[in-house]
């Protein structure tokens, strides 16, 4: 594959973070998850930060106008010229129509669009149990991927911490938002020939397996 384009699609709580990491790592391409670049902002007391907490505290998307040049700015510069793995963005059709034009600017397009297909129970289950690591963002899983040692990230050794749009009732009004902004993206994809899905609900090295087999799978496909 000349380059590899890739968004990560799927309700919240579906495993893209967990699998964004290790995609990341075995394409060595950049990664941009807009859930951790807002989280970054909110953190750094910036102005995007500011304009994001109250949307992202309901569980509510932020608009489309404050996103789209954030993601935008990542995607035309030098160091995402070979590919990129984009995270939690497009989660509407007018960030998916504002991507489409961007890659069509550029004289590029998506390779595929992975949606990582998980119900909403276990969304609750897994949101539930999440633990996120305070300085990197690194996820871990009370039940299903437990830190060694609780409270403390395997990897760097941060504080693990529960996010605070984990709780009960916001994890529900993301679900909302998401079946009614972003599942449509489903439909939007699958017309333009580039949806791929694969079963979220296996053990998170499964996940990773059977989407790395079907990226090998374009790629045979396009040297043919
Ligand atoms: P964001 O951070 O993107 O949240 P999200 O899409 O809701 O996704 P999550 O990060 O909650 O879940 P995930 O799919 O990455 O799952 P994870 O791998 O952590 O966005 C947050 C907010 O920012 C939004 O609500 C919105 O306000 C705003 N925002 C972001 N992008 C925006 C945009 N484009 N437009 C407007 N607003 C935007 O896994 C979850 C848990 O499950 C973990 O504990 C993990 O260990 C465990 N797990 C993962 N895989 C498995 C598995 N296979 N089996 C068992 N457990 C697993």
């Amino acid at each position: 594959m000349s380059e590899l384009n890739l968004i990560l699609l799927g309700p919240p709580g579906s495993g893209k973070g967990t699998q964004g990491e290790r995609l990341q790592e075995d394409f060595r391409l950049p990664y941009y998850a807009t859930g951790d670049i807002l989280r970054a902002a909110v953190a750094e007391g910036t102005e995007l930060g500011r304009t994001a907490k109250e949307y992202m505290d309901r569980g509510d998307l932020v608009p489309d106008e404050v996103i789209i040049g954030v993601i935008a700015e990542r995607v035309e510069g030098a160091e995402a010229a070979d590919g990129f793995i984009l995270d939690g963005f497009p989660r509407t059709v007018g960030q998916a129509d504002a991507l489409g034009e961007e890659m069509e600017g550029l004289g590029r397009s998506i390779t595929a669009a992975v949606l990582i297909d998980v119900s909403d129970e276990e969304v609750v289950r897994r949101l539930g149990g999440r633990r996120t690591c305070a300085k990197n963002g690194h996820i871990f899983h009370v039940d299903f991927d437990p830190p060694k040692n609780e409270d403390v990230c395997d990897i760097c050794g941060a504080r693990l911490i529960v996010r605070d749009d984990d709780k009960p009732e916001v994890i529900r009004h993301r679900l909302e938002t998401y079946h009614e902004k972003t599942k449509p993206l489903v439909d939007f994809y699958e017309e333009r020939g580039v949806l791929k899905r694969v079963d979220g609900s296996l053990e998170p090295e499964e996940v990773g397996n059977r989407i790395r087999a079907l990226l090998a799978t374009l790629r045979m496909e396009e040297e043919l």
